[in-house]
């Protein structure tokens, strides 16, 4: 059992914003026949968002992605018909502190958990955009919810000082890591292969970010954490909770391998808890010295 906030789960694996598409018998689906411990939506805003034009997805490497759909997605009012058998942990964004808030209160009824979007590095005016806005933007979404908020955040320098800016504000917890911006050039064309032309690192070449970033937090502030970033097997996740995530995100795996994956890493991780006599708990934190 994992205590995160006033939710309990029975196991660390969810999906990570962005991931499941935001079609909502798609979204039922997944939750039925791999019952992820919750499920995360794409990035809500208050009115719909188009994504940005093809090509938004490339692999550049074994297990490493890059994207930039651009934040795309229907509009907070998705929620109003979506019924899910899972835990549902609702993404918000916006461009200003008040559109978030405004989004975070229709988002409530549904959301089991409000995690607030403020590091996507993909779109002009939103996401990683509002960052040093944090606190005045945490301040207005606490104002507006009862429901547990989570922060996300990227791997950048200052994640410190931004994680602590988001607690003072009154913030429940953090989700990292976001992805990371980068950039891949086709050398035929010698031109960017993303339309948008920079997109967010995801995968496993993040997974060391990950690590370190969430390590750094945790032993700082003692946060609820929900980690992320290059989790592929059941040992990425051991190794994301031993540094303080409490639940983890499998992301990018599900698009490199498929759903299937969740069932195979939950399959390993109590394999691994059964042979050295753990349960979720006793990791939670065990590679950070406090
Ligand atoms: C195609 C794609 C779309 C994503 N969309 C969002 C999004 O809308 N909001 C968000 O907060 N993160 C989004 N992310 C970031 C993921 O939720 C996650 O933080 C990141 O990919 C690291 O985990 P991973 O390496 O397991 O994928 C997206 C990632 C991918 C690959």
């Amino acid at each position: 059992m994992i205590r995160l906030k006033n939710l309990e789960f029975n196991d660390p694996i969810i999906i990570p914003s962005g991931i499941v598409p935001d079609v909502k018998e798609f979204i039922q689906r997944v939750c039925k026949e791999y019952s992820p411990s919750a499920i995360t939506t794409k990035t809500l805003t208050l009115s719909p968002l188009p994504p940005h034009s093809p090509p938004t997805l490339v692999k550049f490497h074994e297990g490493c992605y890059l994207n930039a759909i651009g934040l795309g997605n229907p509009g907070v009012e998705f929620l109003k018909d979506l019924n899910v058998d899972c835990r549902l942990f609702v993404s918000v964004g916006g461009s200003s502190p008040q559109e978030i808030a405004e989004v975070a209160r229709i988002a409530e009824e549904k959301g089991e958990l409000i995690e607030i979007n403020i590091s996507s590095p993909n779109r002009r005016g939103y996401g990683a955009s509002l960052s040093s806005q944090v606190y005045e933007v945490v301040k207005n979404v606490k104002g507006s919810v009862k429901k547990p908020v989570f922060v996300k955040l990227g791997p950048w320098d200052n994640v410190l000082d931004l994680a602590g800016k988001a607690l003072e504000a009154g913030a429940d917890g953090l989700t990292l890591i976001n992805t990371l911006k980068g950039t891949i050039i086709d050398h035929e064309t010698l031109q960017p292969v993303l339309s948008y032309g920079t997109g967010g690192i995801s995968g496993k070449c993040i997974y060391p970010l990950a690590l370190r970033v969430i390590a750094e937090v945790y032993s700082e502030y003692e946060a609820e954490i929900v980690g992320m970033g290059g989790v592929f097997t059941f040992r990425e996740v051991i190794g994301l909770m031993s540094v303080g995530a409490k639940l983890v995100g499998v992301g990018t795996a599900i698009i490199d391998r498929g759903f299937g994956v969740i069932r195979e890493i939950r399959r390993d991780l109590y394999a691994y808890l059964e042979q050295n006599g753990l349960n979720f708990e006793e990791i939670i934190g065990r590679a950070v010295k406090r």
